[in-house]
């Protein structure tokens, strides 16, 4: 087995999701820290983390490391790294760098010297450079720079992972979209299992309920999409061809061995129309979801035992629910919403992913529990209650 070092981004807060996923996947963990995981492996591993992590949002391989004290030693270390050994000079190419605590003055002169050492390495041994693009580019360089070390590594994604391949620029983004491994991280931390029936009654594009759905039919996340490392020189086309024959063959073997119970509304039609076309693209059979038009507060439970509500409503400034004629709006609406669930979702569970602490108050329900999550830049928690019908609250002692 080739010992090779990786390190697996993901949004703060899922980093003990995506190591127990990594050890799954027979990855070595070696350390969660925050917004991401270090792990070892082989060749396979960094392909199958692609293929199937549904936590991570990119999968990086360490290749060089060195003390730095300024930008030419960022420039030394890029410059004796074997890129040649990694890619074409005629691919094209993207440094990015991220850094924390480091004495640099200037991340983007950081960027330009680590970018100008790998392209005058293949200057002085191939009388050619590779060609910048920041849009596209066949292969990104990702800098690390804490206080005194630089790691460098090579993206083996391309795109970001959330990105399943499944949604498409021109109009299914929905309003605010969830990415794919944050709501995927959702589902975990709620505990949800495929058997369980599960509801998002504010649905959107249908990130929340498409992604429960390919993880109970084992649609494996990167099934249909390409990733970075398929443009490396060392890249294995028949180890690759083998992994995704295998989770080809995972699907299908998932296929009708479940009945799901998965089921979205949303107040805005549109919305409903592209979690259909959202669907179909992420390859779900077409009855896998039940989906319907319906202003959360005329919402009932969609099967008759109850599941998990997991959802991702309207905040920030988008507070405002959409009432219908007559009801409330604003934030008192929140609290129709708590009088709603309490009144028809005895025994369901909620979880909420809100950047709102005063959220649980309105509704005028009790957060069970509390987790810390980022959606993008935005500070979240997502809130867990159970619904209990009012009156039937269990008493607990204490309480
Ligand atoms: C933040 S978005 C959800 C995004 C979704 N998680 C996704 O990934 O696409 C909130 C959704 O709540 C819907 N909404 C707003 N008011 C509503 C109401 N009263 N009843 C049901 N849905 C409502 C909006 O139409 C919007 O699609």
């Amino acid at each position: 087995m080739t010992a090779l070092r990786y390190f697996a981004p993901c949004p703060r807060g899922l980093e003990q999701s995506l190591a127990a996923e990594l050890t799954a996947l027979g990855a070595t963990v070696e350390a969660a820290v925050g917004g991401g995981v270090a792990f070892g492996g082989d060749h396979a591993t960094g392909y199958l983390a692609n293929l199937h992590s549904r936590f991570a949002s990119r999968v990086l391989l360490r290749v060089a490391e060195g003390s730095y004290r300024d930008d030419d030693d960022l420039y030394r270390l890029a410059n004796r790294c074997e890129w040649e050994r990694w890619f074409d000079v005629r691919r094209t190419l993207r440094v990015d760098v991220a850094a924390m605590r480091s004495p640099l003055r200037s991340l983007n002169f950081a960027t330009l010297r680590i970018k100008d050492g790998a392209v005058d390495r293949f200057r002085t041994r191939t009388g050619a450079r590779p060609s910048i693009d920041t849009e596209q580019p066949d292969v990104r360089i990702f800098g690390f720079l804490d206080e005194r070390t630089a790691v460098l590594y090579l993206d083996l994604s391309g795109e970001p992972l959330f990105k399943r391949g499944w949604r498409t620029e021109r109009d299914d983004k929905g309003e605010a979209p969830l990415k794919e491994n944050l709501a995927a991280g959702l589902l975990a931390l709620a505990g949800w299992t495929p058997e369980q029936p599960l509801y998002d009654p504010f649905c959107g594009s249908g990130t929340i309920v498409i992604e429960a759905a390919q993880q109970a039919l084992g649609i494996a996340p990167g099934l249909s999409r390409r990733f970075g490392f398929q443009n490396l020189l060392d890249f294995d086309s028949s180890l690759w061809a083998q992994l995704h024959s295998d989770a080809v063959r995972k699907v299908q073997a998932g296929a009708g061995a479940q009945q799901l119970r998965i089921a979205a509304s949303d107040i805005d039609g549109r919305a409903l129309e592209q979690v259909s076309r959202n669907a179909q693209r992420a390859g779900l059979p077409p009855d896998a979801l039940r989906v319907e038009r319906c202003n959360v507060l005329d919402a009932r439970p969609p099967f008759d035992a109850p599941g998990m509500i997991v959802t991702n409503p309207p905040y920030g400034e988008r507070l405002e629910l959409r009432a219908a004629s007559g009801a409330p709006d604003g934030p008192e609406a929140w609290n129709g919403v708590g009088r709603a669930f309490k009144e028809r979702f005895n025994g369901w569970r909620l979880w909420i992913l809100t950047s709102d602490p005063a959220l649980p108050r309105q509704l005028g329900m009790k957060a069970r529990r509390r987790t810390p999550l980022f959606n993008g830049s935005i500070e979240c928690r997502l809130f867990g209650f159970e619904i209990f019908a009012p009156g039937q609250a269990p008493r607990r002692p204490g309480t």
